[in-house]
């Protein structure tokens, strides 16, 4: 019988085998790639402004030290990667023990949901968000407790309200994917003292280094209590291709974390790599500017396009099409822009260089005279926050 017949409605006779946890999980589908869309539309050129990557490309001193290593990598890395947590601890104020490195925020976030979350507890996320919250609490056997944003931001009073007796975890993205809003520092104080103490709190800070309108210090909250802070060297150092996050939390925390965390999770290359970026002031400079410029560019252009968009502190932009946003999405693969559809008719567009995002802009203009709109409400303002 092949792996593909269907018996008892399930699409094959495998699915008897495995975890019940995982079966209603719908896996995490990432921006399209590029070698994909380039054969679909016989096109040279793609661009890609789906993932958030970042357009200054990659610290130009975490590429020297990566080359540097690489003739060793017939070696396995030490293992936690200790160099770079003196690093990191260095930066953060923190000790090396206050932290725990992964293969990118994604595994971060996986070895925390391993470390603390049982079948049957609750975990409280917010929608929409990053759906890797969610998968891991299905693969979990947790009970996903999710609460809509409201004005496109974090409702932490809401969060706070959604608390049970079986609350195990709760996920903040801030800035939050896909929105790019932030919640600031007082309504994290505010939050937390709403949050017991049997409740881990992980803030993904995925784009924390992005934020420009407040200096937000959640670090001071891992010495008092359950508090994890995740961040990763994919989006402002541009080593997504990499794959290396980091985690910091109080020692006992990290002690529980490291129980969970798979031998050498790390590479050498990443690790060496991500530690020479710490030191890339021109290229932090360099990210900064592109990015800052490339949002006012882009807000300009969607408030003459008439497009509603929600001012955002990260390296993307959440924009309302007020139509379908697939049809938008396929019409600009055809013209060699990727973008990130969502919820119906919305998009999360990454900043680009501004060459990219002229030409962004072009093509979505040549798209949206063919688009139908689904309605004639006043666009073109910023969604307020
Ligand atoms: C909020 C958030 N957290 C984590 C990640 C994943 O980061 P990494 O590449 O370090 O796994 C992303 C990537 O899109 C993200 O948006």
């Amino acid at each position: 019988m092949s792996a593909y017949d269907t018996t008892n409605g399930y699409p094959s006779p495998y699915y008897r085998l495995a975890n019940p946890s995982i079966l209603p999980i719908i896996p995490y589908k990432s921006g399209k790639p590029i070698s994909e869309v380039q054969k679909e539309f016989g096109l040279e050129s793609i661009v890609k402004l789906a993932s958030n990557e970042n357009p200054a490309g990659p610290s130009p001193l975490a590429l020297l030290a990566l080359k540097s290593v690489l003739s060793d990598i017939n070696f396995y890395p030490e293992d936690g990667g200790i160099e770079l947590k003196r690093g990191l601890a260095d930066k953060c104020g923190v000790s090396a023990n206050n932290i725990i490195l992964g293969h990118g925020a994604t595994e971060v976030l996986e070895i925390i949901v391993r470390a603390f979350v049982c079948p049957g507890d609750e975990v409280i996320s917010a929608h929409p968000s990053f759906p890797w919250f969610q998968i891991l609490g299905q693969m979990s056997g947790a009970k996903n407790v999710i609460v809509p944003l409201r004005e496109h931001t974090h409702d932490l009073k809401a969060m706070a309200d959604s608390i049970t007796s079986e609350t195990k975890l709760i996920f903040v993205a801030n800035p939050n994917n896909p929105t790019g809003t932030k919640v600031g520092q007082d309504e994290i104080e505010s939050f937390l003292k709403l949050v017991p103490d049997h409740v881990v709190v992980a803030f993904d800070e995925a784009y924390i280094e992005y934020v420009t309108s407040e200096q937000i210090d959640t670090i001071k909250y891992v010495w008092r209590r359950p508090v994890i802070i995740v961040r990763t060297f994919s989006k402002f150092p541009g080593l997504a291709g990499l794959r290396i996050g980091y985690a910091i939390a109080g020692r006992q925390m990290v002690e529980l974390l490291e129980k969970a965390r798979a031998p050498f999770n790390t590479s050498v290359v990443s690790q060496v790599a991500a530690l020479a970026s710490l030191d890339d002031h021109e290229h932090r400079e360099r990210t900064h500017r592109l990015v800052n410029e490339g949002k006012t560019f882009l807000y300009a252009q969607f408030k003459e396009l008439g497009l509603d968009y929600a001012p955002s502190e990260a390296n993307f932009v959440f924009v309302d099409f007020r139509a379908d946003a697939e049809p938008i999405f396929n019409a600009l693969l055809s013209h060699g822009f990727i973008i990130r559809p969502m919820l119906k008719t919305c998009a999360r567009i990454t900043i680009g260089t501004p060459e990219q995002n002229s030409g962004l802009i072009r093509a979505l203009r040549a798209v949206l005279r063919e688009a139908p709109s689904a309605d004639s409400a006043p666009k073109g303002r910023a969604i307020t926050v």
